[in-house]
């Protein structure tokens, strides 16, 4: 890349839920744009498949297996990071999870995975890799949030404050810690073709899908639903000396959704 600030060129990124979807894009284009990737979920075999495409851009590359609901996991998670690269520059929280179901039918457990995940396992991690950064001095961290953290969705009640709550710790860890000079920016996505975009679609076939993205990205400003690059390339943005005037906002990246 041959716009020097944008450039992640010596820095290692850790990124979070980086097997597929949204994740594994930010890996690679972190990568293309000169980054060292370490990628975590909680299956290996997807992750060495990302690994092996980082590898293939000339980046070094490490898979580490790791629940992010289970603050054991990422302690070691981190542990295992800095043994391989000495530092972390970069964090991504992009792991995260939805499960549709109505208000009035949620259970506790259901709650409890959303928001073990998608808030406190963003939170613990950012604990441990800010005490990293502010001894290194300074970093990145780039928080996963969503559209749906703005504007309430329906039947994703514990997604929604999830995300809401994303957006917040962004602002607060950024106020923290920004005497340390680490940046904490977020990105709001709306819909991009995912896994989990797409187990919206209950019971359709692939070609019923295809259409219903079609119809989706037809009533959008932009006139098309999103892809996983194009979050990616936000991320760049945020990860680089680029957005070095900003702090604890969220980037909305959602084609024009919520106007
Ligand atoms: N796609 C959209 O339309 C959209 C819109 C707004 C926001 N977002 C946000 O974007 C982020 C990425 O979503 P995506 O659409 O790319 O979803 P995805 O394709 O389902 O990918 C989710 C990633 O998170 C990992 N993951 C799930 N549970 C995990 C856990 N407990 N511990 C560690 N890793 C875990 C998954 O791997 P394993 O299952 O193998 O662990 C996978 O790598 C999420 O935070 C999501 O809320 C997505």
């Amino acid at each position: 890349m041959d716009l020097p600030r944008f450039s992640l060129q010596g820095k290692v990124a850790l990124v979070t839920g980086g097997s597929r979807g949204i994740g594994e894009a930010i890996a690679v284009e972190f990568a293309k744009a000169g980054a060292d990737i370490a990628v975590t979920s909680r299956k290996l075999p997807e992750l060495e498949r990302v690994a092996g495409e980082v590898r293939k851009l000339g980046r070094k590359a490490l898979a580490v297996e790791t629940h992010v609901g289970r603050l054991d996991q990422i302690e070691k998670c981190i542990a295992t990071v800095m043994a391989e690269f000495g530092k972390i520059d970069i964090l991504v929280n992009n792991a995260g999870t939805s499960q549709a179901i109505p208000a009035l039918d949620y259970t506790e457990r259901a709650w409890d995975a959303v928001m073990n995940l998608n808030l406190k396992g963003l939170f613990f991690m950012s604990q441990g890799v800010a005490r990293i950064m502010k001894e290194k001095g300074g970093g990145s961290i780039i928080n996963i949030a969503s559209v749906s953290g703005i504007k309430s969705e329906v039947p994703v009640i514990a997604y929604s404050v999830s995300k809401a709550g994303v957006i917040m710790a962004t602002k607060s860890m950024a106020i923290e810690w920004g005497q340390y000079h680490i940046r904490v920016n977020g990105i709001a996505p709306g819909p991009v073709v995912t896994r989990l975009y797409d187990s919206h679609f209950i019971n359709m076939t692939e070609e019923q899908i295809e259409k219903a993205h079609e119809a989706v990205g037809k009533r959008l400003p932009a006139r098309h639903v999103g892809q996983p690059y194009e979050i990616a390339d936000a991320a760049i943005y945020l990860a680089s000396d680029a957005s070095s005037f900003m702090t604890g906002h969220t980037m909305v990246v959602d084609g024009g959704t919520l106007l």
